[in-house]
C-alpha cells in the first residue's frame, strides 16, 4: 500500500532493482582490474539503502566505508554549504580507489566538494555514483561517473531519501504531496 503522504510512485521497487543491477554491472566491469582496490563510500544517511543493495550486486571484491555530510537544513532547499559531520579516517587512503555512493545529486555541491576533499586527503582515485540525478538543479558544474536515473525537479522521498527524517524506509521512490512540506 502507498503511504498516505505520497502523491505518486516515481520509481517502483521492481524498477529500482533493475536500475541498481545495471549500475552494479557497470561498476563491476570498470573495477575488475586486479590493481584496483574498490572502496564504496556511503554518504550517510540517504545512501544507506542504495549502497546496501548495490554492494550485494557487485561481482568484484569490495570494501566499504562511510562519511556523513550535511548540506540541507530541515526544509526542502539546499543551504549551499557542505559540512563534514563524520570524516573518512583510515591509514591506507593512498591505496584506496574510492567510489562515492550518493542517493541524489541536486546542486552538485556535495559531490564536487567531496571529490576534491578526498583527492586532497590522498586517496588513490575518486569516482562518483548516484542513484538519482536532478541535472536541472545544478548550481555548480558536476558530472557523476555512474547514474541510476535522471529525474525531474520533484520533491522525492523513500529508498533512503527523507523529508525531516521521515519516509527513508519506503521501498520505492515517491513524490511527496506538497501539503506535507508546506504545512
Ligand atoms: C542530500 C543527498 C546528497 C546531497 C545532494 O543529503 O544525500 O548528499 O543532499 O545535494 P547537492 O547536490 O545539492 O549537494 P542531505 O544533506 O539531505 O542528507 P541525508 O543524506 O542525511 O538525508
Amino acid at each position: 500500500m502507498i503511504n498516505k503522504d505520497i502523491a505518486r510512485v516515481l520509481i517502483s521497487e521492481e524498477e529500482l532493482s533493475k536500475i541498481v543491477s545495471r549500475v552494479a554491472d557497470e561498476i563491476s566491469r570498470d573495477y575488475r582490474d586486479e590493481d584496483k582496490r574498490l572502496v564504496l563510500l556511503c554518504i550517510l544517511k540517504g545512501s544507506i539503502v542504495f549502497m546496501g543493495d548495490l554492494m550485494k550486486k557487485l561481482t568484484v571484491p569490495v570494501e566499504i566505508d562511510c562519511m556523513r555530510v550535511s548540506s540541507y537544513g530541515s526544509g526542502t532547499e539546499s543551504s549551499g554549504q557542505v559540512n563534514i559531520v563524520l570524516d573518512l579516517i583510515r591509514p591506507d587512503l593512498d591505496s584506496c580507489d574510492v567510489l562515492i555512493v550518493e542517493d541524489i545529486i541536486d546542486s552538485g555541491r556535495t559531490l564536487a566538494y567531496l571529490t576534491k576533499y578526498l583527492l586532497n586527503k590522498g586517496v588513490k582515485s575518486v569516482r562518483t555514483c548516484t542513484l538519482l540525478d536532478k541535472p536541472s538543479r545544478r548550481a555548480v558544474e558536476f558530472t557523476p561517473d555512474y547514474v541510476g536515473v535522471e529525474i525531474p525537479d520533484e520533491f522525492v522521498v523513500g529508498y533512503g531519501l527523507d523529508y525531516a527524517e521521515r519516509y527513508r524506509a519506503l521501498p520505492y521512490v515517491g513524490i511527496l504531496k506538497p501539503e506535507v512540506y508546506s504545512e
